[in-house]
């Protein structure tokens, strides 16, 4: 019998990618996701890519009830990955309460739900936010983590504190933290990636509906931060790797190989690209040029953050190693596909 696993947010970008990996490994999935900031024909392309359809739930996990009544209706779930929670970090300063109400909630119930059902593990959809802007770089998982910049940002730190108070309770529930870095990118098909509603506010989705005319000019937000360019850097991780990671940590927690009840793992590529570098990198690697501006910085950015994923590395067996060329291709691929399929 394959093993279940119930993936929260699995319609989403980051979630869907995961979905496939999983059935891929042979794992059964059961998504659960209340669509707000997804479609749910995303399962029939999940079932185009790997001829597998995974089940799926249309259910809030901040409701106890319809949540407790999947785990009924799927028995024996053996772990749970959250992807679900809402993410905009603007609009999380505007509706603070949404926030926590949506990303505190959806996971105390899950964890409330797990030892009565029996779920051995759960890992938890982390960020690099947690680090601030660190003092020293690359940031590795002891580096410490700072005030919050946004209410987004905490409620990350404050959902790891619950994994790791609920652990440290006694509780029968292993868990994982994995701390993403920025995640771009799209399935090598162009059948599923990232898909903002509205005016995307994360760079890669700007930035390639620039190119392929929807938005007339991406705003380069500040030339003169201390850096070698004066842009931002990051450490842009290609979505499938991340997605692959989240395959191998499940496997460990099922298969009893955790050092701790409770592991943090950062998922980066290492390497630490400016915006300047990555427009670069877009214009050569698909050959479409961009429309961009210098404009003033942005509130609440952090100047540069790039992962050490060593511990990742040695400890999962895991590396992201696609080269980021053919991450922008796919990218790219992907904006296309949204076009010719008249999505936008
Ligand atoms: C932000 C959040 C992060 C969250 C992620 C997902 C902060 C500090 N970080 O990441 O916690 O997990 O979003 O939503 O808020 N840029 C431009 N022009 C644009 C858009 C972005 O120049 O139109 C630049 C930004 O200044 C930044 C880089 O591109 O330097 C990446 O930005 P973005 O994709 O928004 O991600 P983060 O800000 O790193």
């Amino acid at each position: 019998m394959k093993r279940r696993i119930l993936v929260t947010g699995g319609t989403g970008y980051i979630g869907s990618h995961t979905v496939v990996e999983l059935q891929n490994e042979g794992y059964e999935v059961v998504i659960v996701d209340n669509l707000s900031n997804s479609q749910a024909n995303v399962v029939d392309h999940i079932e185009q890519i790997t001829g597998i359809r995974p089940c799926f739930e249309e259910v809030d996990c901040c409701d106890y009830n319809k949540l407790e009544a999947v785990f009924q209706k799927y028995p024996h779930i053996e772990g749970v990955i959250h992807f679900a929670a809402s993410k905009a970090v603007g609009e999380s300063v505007e509706k603070p309460l949404l926030y926590y109400k949506n990303n505190l909630v959806s996971l105390i119930n899950i964890l409330e739900l797990m030892p009565k059902y029996k779920v051995k593990g759960i890992i938890f959809s982390s960020s690099c936010t947690v680090y601030g802007q660190p003092d020293i770089l690359p940031v590795t998982e002891k580096a410490p983590i700072k005030v919050a910049e946004s209410p987004y940002g905490n409620t990350k730190q404050v959902n790891e504190e619950i994994v790791q108070d609920f652990v440290k309770s006694g509780a029968p529930v292993s868990a994982i933290l994995l701390r993403y870095f920025n995640p771009i990118g799209a399935h090598p098909t162009a059948l599923i990636g990232e898909l903002p509603n509205g005016v995307p506010q994360n760079l890669i989705p700007f930035l390639t509906q620039t190119a392929i005319g929807i938005r007339e000019k991406l705003s380069v937000f500040g030339n003169d931060y201390d850096t070698p360019d004066g842009s931002c850097i990051r450490d842009y991780i290609y979505v499938v790797d991340l997605a692959k990671a989240h395959v191998i940590a499940m496997n460990r927690i099922l298969a009893d190989k955790q050092k701790e009840k409770v592991e943090v793992f950062n998922l980066g590529t290492g390497r630490g690209l400016s915006v300047l570098e990555l427009i670069n990198a877009f214009e050569t690697s698909t050959g479409v040029k961009l429309n961009y501006q210098i404009v003033g910085r942005r509130a609440g950015d952090i100047v540069k953050v790039w992962a050490n994923p060593t511990h990742a590395n040695e400890e999962l067996g895991w590396r992201a190693d696609t080269p980021i060329e053919e991450v922008l291709r796919s990218a790219w691929k992907w904006q296309e596909h949204l076009r010719e399929t008249g999505v936008m």
